[in-house]
């Protein structure tokens, strides 16, 4: 076993491990963080289906930002969308046969990394172009950009440029899973590649890109407009009354 697979499969392990305690500590504050104030973004449903068909809508259609701006829509659409059919794509390197459905969108996949780096692009040219944008980018904002155009710069580049040994890499990621090592096909553009996934898998939970869990915590979005109905009150206001 060469020193490479060993570094790679033990940055592997660390990278998950903190991708999965950094999201669980994560969802666990959010979820006891309380909301002391009713404020739905109105006009808001009155009941809670309603607020569940809201957010599906917001979820898979990102109304409110459809609403806010069309520009910024179109290429946080075209990004997110595309990165769910790469990520689907990519699930035939986790398992053994591959599933049907995942077989299925193999041809989409590979368009859809082109999609994914334009939408990224026009994400990130907005944040030099529109002065207002700039002036509140931050360097993390940068950075979590430059990351995810780098994963799939050199994804696309293994694809259209350099083949890498795409049976070697299922070996290794199997063996990871089933904690019986493989060797790492030596590619430079692959080891890119997949530092840059580690990275991004142990950043997540400590950035901005916790707006996937994020949105579902957002008491402008998951309230009820029901403040006549029910008194809404804080667990630790109704403490105070006591
Ligand atoms: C452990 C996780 C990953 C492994 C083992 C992996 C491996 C690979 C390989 C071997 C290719 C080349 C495919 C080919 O030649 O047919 C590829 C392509 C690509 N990867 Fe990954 N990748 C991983 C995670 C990711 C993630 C998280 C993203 C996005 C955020 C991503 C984005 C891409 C893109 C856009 C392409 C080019 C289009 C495509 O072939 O689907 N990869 N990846």
């Amino acid at each position: 076993m060469s020193a490479l697979t060993v570094i790679f499969a033990l940055v592997f392990y660390a990278a998950t491990a903190l991708l999965a305690a950094g999201l669980v500590a994560k969802i666990r504050q959010y979820w006891r963080t309380p909301a002391p104030l009713k404020i739905p973004t109105t006009p808001a449903p009155v009941r809670g289906s309603g607020v569940a068909w809201r957010m599906a809508r917001e979820v898979a259609l990102f109304e409110s930002l459809f609403k806010a701006n069309k520009w910024i829509w179109v290429f946080a659409v075209l990004f997110h969308a595309a990165l769910l059919l790469v990520l689907l794509r990519h699930l035939r390197y986790f398992t053994e046969p591959v599933w049907a459905p995942v077989a299925l969108i193999q041809p989409f996949g590979i368009y859809a990394g082109f999609a994914m780096v334009g939408g990224l692009a026009g994400l990130w040219a907005r944040r030099f172009l529109v002065d207002r944008i700039r002036y509140i980018s931050t360097y993390s904002d940068h950075l979590m950009l430059a990351l995810l155009v780098g994963v799939g710069l050199t994804g696309l580049g293994m694809k259209f440029v350099a083949h890498t040994d795409i049976v070697g890499v299922k070996a290794f990621i199997l063996g990871l899973t089933y904690f019986d090592w493989k060797p790492l096909p030596a590619d430079p553009l692959l080891m890119l590649h997949l530092l840059l996934v580690a990275m991004l898998m142990a950043v997540f939970p400590f950035s901005k890109l916790l707006h996937v869990p994020g949105v579902f915590f957002s008491p402008t979005r998951n309230q009820a407009d029901d403040p006549r109905e029910h008194r809404h009150i804080a667990p630790w206001a109704a403490q105070l009354e006591k």
